[in-house]
């Protein structure tokens, strides 16, 4: 029986991206019936909403999901359609590997990394209070009367939750996924130097539940050094667990070490759902002009395969992906950049999705 499987194609480079997705992932011959169901600004003059309940209502009953980036606005309008489908279905975890593949066009070789960022809380929990607020007088009397040292009036406020339980199952997803994985090492980034109550809570219970874990080696880093160890010797790092916002940042930065933003999949998961989706964003600068690199989007498919048991399809198309940016004559503009400093002779969204069906075996 086919799996069922939601494909949101989101907006900016979405569309284009997941087309070229969709197409290697039915070439495999995997049994997939795709569900397309909305999600973006366009939605909003329709139903009022960027996140419409159909489209929940799909991820709810499916399961699982794939979907292309959507925009959020800047400063201001809608909250983040990313953040509100983890949070309605609680994909705590957010794990992104980064493996160099030959001809990916990054200065760096042999990196293995993989990014388990937390998905939940921290300063995404979108518990925001705009400058001019009454509450945040309140907040401001409320920290007084605590004793501690106040702020500006006229301060805007994000609040940065962390809780010991979604610190335990990040850390522990992260250990679980090291070991599933023969993985060796673990390490833990923070900031608890100087947020002692929220990264110092994170530090505890990662320390705390490594116990658990002697086979694998545990180390924790606070966020600013782990960056700058992550470019000068990044073979130092294995695994990696963040909270919410560093997760984020660091994501990218890794992203950078494979060749860029167009090649790091990943993927949202929960207890009873899973949603897949490249790190990057919607990339409005090169939305349809057929140049976005794919290579994450399919890449994110192939850990859905994964997590639909066809490893067999999975690993057909890592290995043509593989394949075609090794042979070097069919990548996207990105890596052909990279490579020789120009995108002279490279090829569009789609010809690179041909030439991955092509090199399926
Ligand atoms: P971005 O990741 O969309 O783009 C950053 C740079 O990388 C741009 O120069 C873009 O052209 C390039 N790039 C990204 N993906 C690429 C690809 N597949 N191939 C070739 N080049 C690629 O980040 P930006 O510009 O900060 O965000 C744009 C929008 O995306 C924002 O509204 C943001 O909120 C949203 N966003 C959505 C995400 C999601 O849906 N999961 C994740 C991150 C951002």
């Amino acid at each position: 029986m086919a799996h069922e499987v939601v494909l949101i194609p989101g907006d900016g480079i979405g569309p284009e991206i997941t087309c070229a997705m969709r197409r290697v992932v039915d070439a495999t011959g995997a049994a997939i019936s795709w569900r397309v169901e909305p999600a973006g600004a366009a939605q909003v003059e329709r139903c009022g909403t960027p996140l419409p309940p159909e489209t929940l209502d799909a991820v709810r009953s499916v399961g699982v999901a794939i979907k292309g980036p959507v925009t959020t606005p800047v400063g201001t309008g809608f909250r983040s359609v990313n953040v509100a489908l983890r949070q309605a279905f609680d994909l705590y975890a957010c794990v992104r590997p980064c493996r160099s593949l030959p001809g990916d066009g990054s200065r760096y070789r042999d990196i293995d990394l993989v990014i388990v960022r937390e998905n939940t809380e921290d300063l995404y929990a979108g518990i925001e209070f705009e400058a001019g607020d009454p509450a945040v007088d309140e907040l401001a009397r409320l920290v007084e009367r605590a004793g501690a040292k106040g702020f500006r009036p006229g301060s805007a406020i994000s609040i940065k939750p962390i809780s010991e339980e979604g610190s335990r199952r990040i850390v522990t997803h992260a250990f679980e996924y090291a070991r599933a994985c023969g993985r060796h090492k673990v390490t833990a980034v923070h900031k608890a130097n100087i947020m002692k109550a929220t990264d110092g809570l994170f530090l505890r219970v990662a320390r705390e539940v490594a116990g658990s874990y002697p086979d694998i080696a545990f180390e924790d880093k606070i966020v600013d050094a782990c960056c700058m160890g992550l470019v000068t010797d990044p073979a130092a790092f294995d695994v990696l667990v963040l909270p919410n916002l560093y997760g984020d940042i660091v994501s990218d930065l890794c992203a950078g070490l494979v060749g860029g933003l167009g090649m790091a999949p990943g993927a949202n998961i929960g207890d009873g759902c899973a949603v897949f989706e490249a790190t990057h964003g919607s990339a409005p600068d090169i939305a349809g002009k057929d140049i976005a690199n794919p290579t994450a989007e399919i890449l994110s498919a192939a850990m859905m395969l994964d997590h639909l048991g066809e490893y067999e399809a999975a690993a057909r198309i890592r290995a043509a992906v593989g394949s075609v940016l090794a042979a070097g004559e069919q990548v996207t503009a990105d890596v052909r950049r990279a490579q020789t400093g120009s995108a002279t002779g490279a090829v569009g969204t789609r010809a690179f999705a041909d030439a991955v069906i092509s090199h399926l075996g």
